[in-house]
């Protein structure tokens, strides 16, 4: 059961800090952005639709790399997180629900739906709306952190979290290829390297939902807990495994 409020209060508190804290490094972004490019075949004449595109993050690096000639359509629930969206980007942002939004979405050629899978309930009706708004050959791509591999310097409770919270990429396949895509998974591990204090100022933050859903006594027991077991360590070095879901409509 997923907990709107939660989430809600969760990116409206975490909107101003998003992009300190989630673009790590143009590295990291290029190396995701890159295989979404790759995955989804993005070409100039793509119609994209970025669901639960937030700040645009994702949008605007693949905008770096191909010259879309229709803008992107990016969609999210919290206006503290579409403000970040530059205004002069080709970007148009609609504020809604990704079931929502898709119940009457116009015909997209690809969709892009980067971290926030987990977040919508009703994946069955979304993936079946989908299905509807693209057309033959269109491509809806999921990428998430894959809860079967995380290895983050977090503390127990937040890693039991992050295990139960993500969605399972086989699970994905599944509910894709039951709503009539032909689906596939792959992985990219990215190997992250931050100085200790920012990971902590991050953690302290609640920078994913997986720590800011926990209350504050575990919140506080855990950053103990990392204190305890980073003592003496500058630098943090740690894989990040993505799942990357591929759909295709035949
Ligand atoms: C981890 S962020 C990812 C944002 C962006 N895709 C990125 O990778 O930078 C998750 C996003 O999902 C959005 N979200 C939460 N619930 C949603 C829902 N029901 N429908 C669509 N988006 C939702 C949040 O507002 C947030 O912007």
């Amino acid at each position: 059961m997923i907990d709107n409020e939660a989430i809600k209060s969760h990116y409206e508190n975490l909107a101003d800090k998003y992009d300190e804290f989630l673009y790590w490094s143009p590295d990291f972004v290029g190396k995701l952005t890159d295989r979404i490019v790759e995955l989804l075949r993005l070409e100039p004449r793509d119609r994209l639709l970025d669901l639960g595109g937030g700040t645009g993050m994702y949008s605007l690096a693949i905008l770096d790399r191909v010259a879309l000639e229709k803008p992107i359509t990016l969609v999210d629930p919290f206006p503290q997180m579409l403000e970040h969206v530059p205004k002069q980007a080709p970007v148009e942002t609609v504020c809604a629900d990704a079931v929502e939004y898709s119940k009457a979405a116009p015909r997209f050629t690809k969709v892009l739906m980067k971290e926030a899978v987990h977040h919508v309930e009703h994946k069955r009706e979304l993936f079946a709306n989908l299905h509807r708004a693209l057309e033959p050959g269109g491509r809806v791509l999921l990428v998430h952190v894959d809860p079967t591999a995380v290895a983050y310097p977090l503390f127990e409770a937040a890693l039991e979290n992050a295990r139960n919270t993500f969605a399972d990429p086989d699970e994905m396949v599944a509910l894709l290829e039951d709503a009539g895509f032909k689906a596939e998974k792959s992985q990219l591990v990215y190997q992250h390297e931050v100085p200790t204090d920012h990971y902590h100022r991050m953690v302290e933050t609640g920078y994913m939902s997986i720590i800011s859903n926990l209350d504050d006594r575990q919140l506080k027991a855990g950053l103990e807990e990392m204190r305890e077991s980073h003592a003496g360590l500058n630098t943090l070095r740690f894989p990040e495994t993505f799942s990357y879901v591929l759909g295709v409509k035949p």
